[in-house]
């Protein structure tokens, strides 16, 4: 169970999000699923981002919890112990690759590059994530990407915003964008579930042409 197609079709919008708190992972988690976005990639950024990945995997079952930020084959194996349901990179190895391949959880690896899309491509995999979208030539680049290879399909992310979503979600190539917009640090912190809803809420609305 490589491939990440059918993670890439939970919501337009998958919220990358850090979390410093335990405490906080199942609120945030519960307030997008209130919101209507049922998945989240959890960055692998914080000391205790191993715990608030088991919280909201045993605690939140209505939302889709993946683990982000994948450098190392140790980190996949953790995140995998503790209850991911995938996998994010934000590029790929070889080494890294070939060890998350063995796991049974759905992969998205990271591109930047044709090249990388293709080296992918070789191993079977056609979902991927695309980062960071914004510095790496944004919406003008993965179009240009599918007209030569448009068996692939991305979730842009980094630099993306509820504003510049919308050029990324008209291609066909594109099935979804990741962003960390829905959960800024202060709302987390002052404990604002209510505003990540409404954040989600307009995530959520988003269309996919
Ligand atoms: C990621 O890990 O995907 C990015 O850090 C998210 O990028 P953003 O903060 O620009 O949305």
């Amino acid at each position: 169970m490589a491939d990440a197609t059918s993670v890439l079709h939970v919501s337009p919008v998958i919220p990358v999000v850090t979390i410093a708190d335990p405490q906080h992972a199942v609120p945030v988690a519960r307030a997008l699923a209130d919101g209507g976005v049922r998945i989240i990639e959890l960055t692998l950024r914080t000391d205790s981002a191993l715990e608030s990945l088991k919280r909201i995997a045993n605690e939140v079952p209505d939302i889709l919890v993946g683990a982000g930020t994948i450098l190392t084959p140790a980190q996949a194996d953790a995140a995998v112990g503790v209850g991911a349901q995938f996998l994010v990179s934000p590029g790929v190895t070889p080494a890294l690759l070939d060890h998350m391949l063995t796991l049974d959880v759905p992969v998205l690896p990271g591109v930047a590059t044709v090249g990388e899309v293709m080296a992918l491509l070789e191993r079977g995999i056609t979902a991927m994530k695309f980062f960071p979208a914004g510095p790496a030539g944004g919406p003008d680049y993965l179009a240009a990407i599918g007209a030569p290879i448009p068996q692939v399909q991305f979730c842009p992310t980094g630099g993306i915003s509820l504003d510049s979503a919308p050029a990324y979600l008209k291609l066909p190539n594109v099935s979804c964008v990741g962003g960390s917009w829905l959960t800024p640090r202060a709302v987390v912190e002052s404990n604002d579930w209510d505003q990540i809803t409404r954040l989600a809420r307009e995530a959520a609305g988003l269309s996919r042409d």
